[in-house]
């Protein structure tokens, strides 16, 4: 049995004029230590996915479908029930360090308070515990910062105290969220070695949030990318990035700097309120067929653990090698490929 298993997740907002649908159907199941990274532009409902897996919801939401956290339901826990399982046996780390901290209390108090309330241990064991998690997020001087208040933090060194916190009661899940968007490129690439090596220290499973490849590349096992609240294709992190099959996913990858023209991706996401008929994407895609305006694609298996829902994949359909894909670390768009190029 997989550690979380989510099935068929709807998350819709009841807004004045109709319902939003920010995530249409979301399966996936993660391991134990397993990573999974989840790839989509702004709006594509990363967030409010994650969000729902803790269940902390807003009040015009509704989500249905599953979520199985070591094979119980939590769509069907009670908010007390519910609130035993986040912290410690599902974490949030935030994009944003300082929504996760009170500015009011010394960070070592927020993570000493964060054990005591899921924890039957003594206060005194407690800040032990708070200041071995300051060390083990690599801030020096971890006696030093126990005492210190946000605000005498850098970013950083926030978005590191924000992990500790989040780690406080060792959760078998942590959703990073955008963890290191905020964050300059040398403090980005520190804060992504911590998680991994948390990760690895604590055996937990992380499901990491972000718009960036090179991030998901990184750290990922597998790599889901998701637009207009669906997951397009999903597979091992090498599947995607090797021999990606989505036009979306194409599009994405030749956003990248490279040896390459860059290209961007015309057009915006739909509206969540008022969706096409057929493919959400088709009106974006220069690989769209008839069929794309008609129908959404089904999942097409590329391999057992790989997919893409794209009527490109279609036994009917033209067949056409991935113009775009990853090869030795390096983003490559074949010639011919029909994104569109940025003026330089
Ligand atoms: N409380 C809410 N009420 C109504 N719509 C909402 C609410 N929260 C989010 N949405 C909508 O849900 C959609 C998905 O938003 P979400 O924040 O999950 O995107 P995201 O993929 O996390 O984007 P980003 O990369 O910018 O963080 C958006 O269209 C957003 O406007
Ligand atoms: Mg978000």
């Amino acid at each position: 049995m997989a550690l979380l298993e989510v099935e068929n997740l709807q998350v819709s907002f009841d807004m004045p004029k109709g319902a939003l649908f920010a995530v249409r159907g979301v399966s996936f199941s993660l391991q134990a230590g397993q990573t999974l990274a989840i790839v989509g532009e702004s709006g594509s409902g990363k967030t409010v996915l994650c969000r729902n897996l803790m269940r902390l919801c807003q009040g015009n939401s509704r989500a249905r479908g599953s979520i199985r956290l070591n094979g119980r339901e939590l769509l069907s826990l009670s908010p007390r029930q519910m609130r035993g399982v986040r912290g410690a046996q599902m974490a949030y780390l935030f994009q944003e360090p300082r929504t996760a901290l009170d500015k009011a209390f010394p960070i070592g108090a927020q993570i000493a308070e964060a054990i005591l309330a899921q924890e039957n241990i003594g206060k005194k064991a407690a800040r032990e515990r708070a200041v071995e998690l300051l060390a083990l997020v690599r801030l020096e001087e971890p006696e030093k910062c126990y005492r210190a208040y946000p605000h005498e933090l850098s970013g950083g060194m926030l978005q590191r105290a924000a992990l500790a916190v989040a780690l406080a009661c060792r959760p078998a899940i942590l959703i990073a969220d955008e963890p290191t968007t905020a964050l300059d490129a040398t403090v980005q690439a520190e804060v992504l070695d911590l998680l991994a090596d948390a990760q690895k220290k604590l055996g937990m499973a992380l499901l990491l949030i972000t718009h960036d490849f090179g991030v998901a590349a990184r750290l990922a096992d597998d790599i889901a990318v998701m637009y207009a609240g669906k997951f397009v294709e999903q597979g091992k992190a090498g599947e995607v990035l090797y021999s990606p099959r989505h036009p979306y996913t194409w599009a994405l990858l030749a956003a990248l700097p490279g040896d390459h023209p860059i290209s961007y991706l015309p057009g915006r996401p739909p509206e969540l309120s008022h969706l096409p008929e057929g493919d959400a994407f088709a009106p974006r895609n220069p690989y769209a067929l008839e069929m794309d305006f008609l129908k959404e694609p089904p999942q097409f298996w590329v391999t057992d653990s790989h997919w893409a829902a794209t009527w490109l994949l279609h036994p009917d359909a033209p067949k056409i090698a991935p113009p775009v894909y990853v090869r030795e670390g390096k983003v490559v768009v074949e010639e011919g490929y029909r994104g569109k190029t940025a003026a330089v």
